[in-house]
């Protein structure tokens, strides 16, 4: 009988999160925070629960110390996590490349750790184990197409061919972050060469796997995705992650004359004086919500401060202070950053905004 070999996980947590600056200028972009929870700590959640123990993290030397400082050892979610530095950001099939000594001859999942999906992978993972296919692609229709690595498939679901970001897309079935592959993926990175971006590209090394006659296999993603590249996918995010997977959980001191209506967390240490919360929303430790109502969607991080205020389907980071506003919507504020009326001089703008900043008055 022949032993079957452990799956592990490489996740990519490299790259550079321009589309998310400027939050990105101070941080990594799979740190942003979804409902007061860095992104990588879904994909986490994801990978423990599909069985897996054994992860790689590509992380980059501009926020590596930063990912691994935020996530640890992975002993939260009872993983075994090896940190691998990927000197240059050269593309996702040079991230293979740079992990290959950590997959050995394993399975692996690859989990770009910018992408949130609506459901578990262990389905996915258990259909992988009982086929005998090199590569398990998942597929998602989008509006924009080029944006992505895109799929042409029959209609029998046999994958035709493979692009990245192709400028006239044959299908509008984009490429999630999410794949499988057993080690046969190896020997397709060594035959491809660099894109036009410069980089070594995963979409052509499947695109090689395809040619080389290799089995293949994709699925059509049927619940939400969201690659949190820009402001309103972030947005989006924390809307979907708050409305599906919160629940009530109140731990925080609430005083009397505050309401508190529907999923609302107010986590350990925060405080609610005279406000009203209307959920889905979530309120991390040490947050002080004074004299305020919060609408639906919003998620405020720890140790931020909001007084008098009207704040709805927003994320506002940790150590953020809002003071005096009378209505914020559809917003992202960084962390420390403050947003105050100003009562005591003529009625102006005053502001102090960072590179790349957007202001909508
Ligand atoms: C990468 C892949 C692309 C895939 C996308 C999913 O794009 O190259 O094929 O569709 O992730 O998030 P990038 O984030 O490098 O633009």
């Amino acid at each position: 009988m022949t032993k079957t070999i452990d799956m592990k996980a490489l996740v990519l947590a490299g790259g550079k999160g321009t589309r998310l600056r400027p939050l990105t200028y101070t941080g990594a972009k799979q740190l942003v925070p979804i409902a007061n929870r860095p992104i990588l700590s879904y994909v986490f959640d994801n990978i423990a629960d599909a069985d897996i123990k054994e992860v790689g993290v590509i992380i980059s030397p501009e926020t590596g110390e930063e990912i691994k400082a935020v996530m640890g050892d992975g002993s939260f979610w009872g993983l075994n996590i090896t940190y691998i530095l990927q000197a240059e950001p050269k593309g996702l099939a040079h991230a293979v490349l740079t992990g290959r000594r950590f997959l050995g001859n394993s399975p692996f999942v690859m989990y770009l750790g910018d992408n949130l999906i609506g459901c578990r992978i262990s389905d996915f993972v258990k259909t992988f184990r009982s086929s005998r296919v090199d590569a398990m692609i998942l597929l998602k229709p989008v509006d924009n197409p080029s944006a992505f690595g895109v799929a042409e498939v029959d209609e029998a679901g046999k994958i035709l061919g493979l692009e990245e970001k192709p400028v006239e897309p044959r299908s509008n079935l984009a490429l999630v972050g999410v794949y499988i592959f057993s080690k046969a993926i190896h020997k397709a990175i060594d035959k491809i060469r660099p894109s036009n971006r410069g980089e070594l590209e995963i979409t052509d090394a499947v695109q090689r796997l395809i040619e080389m006659k290799r089995p293949v296999k994709s699925f059509i993603l049927d619940t939400w995705w969201l690659d949190t590249g820009k402001k309103d996918d972030l947005l989006a995010a924390n809307t979907v992650v708050l409305d599906e997977w919160f629940k009530r959980s109140l731990s925080g001191a609430i005083d009397d004359s505050s309401t508190i209506t529907g999923r609302v967390t107010v986590e350990d240490g925060a405080m609610i004086k005279n406000s009203t919360l209307r959920g889905p929303i979530v309120v991390g430790n040490g947050a002080v919500v004074e004299d305020s109502f919060i609408g639906p969607f919003t998620s405020v991080g720890p140790g931020a401060v909001i007084r008098r205020s009207i704040i709805e389907h927003s994320v506002i980071l940790a150590g953020a202070e809002i003071t005096g506003i009378s209505r914020l919507e559809d917003s992202l504020i960084g962390r420390n950053a403050k947003v105050v009326k100003c009562l005591h001089k003529h009625e102006a703008l005053r502001l102090m905004i960072g590179d790349d900043s957007v202001v909508e008055v």
